[in-house]
C-alpha cells in the first residue's frame, strides 16, 4: 500500500526524490507518484514491505506528515462514507489505536476539504470508540490512525507512530505568537524550538541564563522568541532591531557583518536566519562548530533554486565534512517547517 507524504504545495519533486532515497537506502523496491502543486506524495512498495517500513518522524526534510497507507478508498459514496471505512479498517485488521487524525492536503484544490475532515472526523470518532478501538483519551505509545482526504471521494487510510514526537493534523504545528513580537519569522523559531527537538531536549538544551548570537537578527523576531525564553542575546544585523527588545536588556544589538563577526566567548546557542547562499551559509555555520564558538544552532538555508533537494544534500554533506575534518562530531536535523517557504530550517548540536 506504501507510504502517503504530505508536503508544502510546488515541494512534491523534492519530497518525491527523499522518500524515493529513503527506501533505497532501507533496500525497498519502489516508486514515488506526485502531481506538482497537490502538498502530497504516494511511495507505492513493488513487493509486501515489512510493517516497520515508515520513516520515523524525524528522518525526512521534505515531509509535513508520514503514514504507512493500509486502504485505499478511491470512490467512497458521499451518502455513506463510514460503513465502507469502518469495513477497510476490519479487513486491515486494526485493534487498538492511540489517536485520529482526519486531514487533507495542504493544496488549494485540497483546503475546501477542511469543513468535511472535521464533520467526518465528528462522526468517526465515536464510531472507532463503539467497535472498541480507539480508547477516550490518546496514547501516544500505539499507533494514529489518519484519515487523508485526497478529494471528497478518495480517501487514504494510513497509520504513523507517534515515536516522542506530537502529531498534528497535516503535520502543521498550530502555535501562538504573540502579537508583539517583532516580525512574523518569530513564528519559524517557535515552531524550530517545538518540532525540532523533543520536551526533554529543550529542557536541558534550552535554559534560562544561557547566551545565544542571532545572526541577521533584523528586526529581532528570533531574539525575541529566545528572550521569552530568557536567553541573553547579541543580535547581530546592519538593520534596526525593534526598541522593545532592546528595553528588556535581555538583547544586544551589535551592526556587524554576520560572516565574519565572532563571539567574545563561547556562547549556548547561535541562531542565523540571513539571506544569503545556502552554501555559504552552511560553511559559515560549521565554522562556529569547529571553533567551538557554540554549542547548539539553528539555521535557515534559503532554496530559490531549482535542484533543492541536490542542493540540501550537498550543503549538509559539506557541514557535516567540515565538522569532521576538524573532528567535531555534530548531529543534525533538517526540515521544512510551516512557516518555511522557500527553505528549511536546521538543527546542530555537538555533545561537546
Ligand atoms: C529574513 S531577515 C531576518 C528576520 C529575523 N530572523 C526576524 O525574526 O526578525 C534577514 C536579515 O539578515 C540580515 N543579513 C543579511 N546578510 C547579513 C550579513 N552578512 N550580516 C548580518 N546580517 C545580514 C538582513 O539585514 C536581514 O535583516
Amino acid at each position: 500500500m506504501g507510504i502517503l507524504i504530505l508536503c508544502r504545495p510546488g515541494f512534491e519533486p523534492e519530497a518525491a526524490a527523499e522518500i524515493a532515497d529513503w527506501a533505497a537506502r532501507h533496500e525497498l523496491a519502489g516508486y514515488p507518484q506526485a502531481t506538482r502543486g497537490e502538498g502530497w506524495v504516494r511511495f507505492h512498495f513493488f513487493d509486501p514491505a515489512p510493517d516497520h517500513a515508515l520513516p520515523g518522524p524525524r528522518d525526512l526534510i521534505f515531509a509535513r506528515q508520514r503514514v504507512r497507507v493500509i486502504a485505499d478508498l478511491p470512490d467512497l459514496p458521499r451518502e455513506d462514507r463510514l460503513a465502507p471505512m469502518l469495513a477497510a479498517l476490519r479487513e486491515a485488521g486494526i485493534t487498538r489505536l492511540g489517536d485520529l487524525i482526519v486531514e487533507h492536503p495542504d493544496s488549494d484544490a485540497a483546503r475546501p476539504l477542511a469543513g468535511l475532515a472535521r464533520s467526518f472526523g465528528n462522526a468517526l470518532r465515536p464510531a472507532l470508540r463503539r467497535e472498541g478501538w480507539l480508547a477516550e483519551l490518546s496514547d501516544p505509545r500505539l499507533p494514529c490512525l489518519h484519515v487523508c482526504f485526497l478529494s471528497g471521494t478518495h480517501v487514504l487510510l494510513g497509520l504513523s507512530e507517534p515515536r516522542g514526537v506530537r502529531l498534528w493534523p497535516q503535520g502543521i504545528a498550530r502555535l501562538r505568537v504573540p502579537k508583539d513580537a517583532p516580525s512574523r519569522s518569530a513564528a519559524k523559531l517557535e515552531e524550530a524550538l517545538e518540532t525540532l527537538m523533543s520536551a526533554e531536549e529543550r529542557a536541558r538544551w534550552l535554559q534560562p541564563g544561557m547566551t545565544a548570537a542571532d545572526l541577521g537578527a533584523a528586526p529581532g523576531g528570533w531574539s525575541f522568541i529566545l528572550a521569552r525564553r530568557h536567553v541573553r542575546v547579541i543580535a547581530i544585523d546592519n538593520g534596526p532591531i525593534q526598541p522593545a527588545l532592546l528595553d528588556t536588556g535581555l538583547v544586544e544589538h551589535l551592526r556587524a557583518d554576520g560572516f565574519t563577526w565572532q563571539p567574545p566567548r563561547p556562547l549556548d546557542w547561535m541562531v542565523c536566519d540571513m539571506v544569503e547562499q545556502p552554501r555559504r551559509v552552511a560553511a559559515r555555520m560549521a565554522d562556529w562548530f569547529v571553533h567551538g564558538w557554540c554549542r547548539h544552532a539553528i539555521f535557515n538555508l534559503k532554496l530559490p533554486m531549482k535542484k533543492r533537494w541536490a542542493e540540501v544534500q550537498a550543503n549538509l554533506g559539506d557541514f557535516h565534512a567540515r565538522c569532521e575534518a576538524a573532528d567535531i562530531a555534530v548531529q543534525t536535523r533538517a526540515r521544512q517547517l510551516y512557516h518555511d517557504r522557500e527553505e528549511i530550517t536546521v538543527l546542530a548540536w555537538t555533545g561537546r
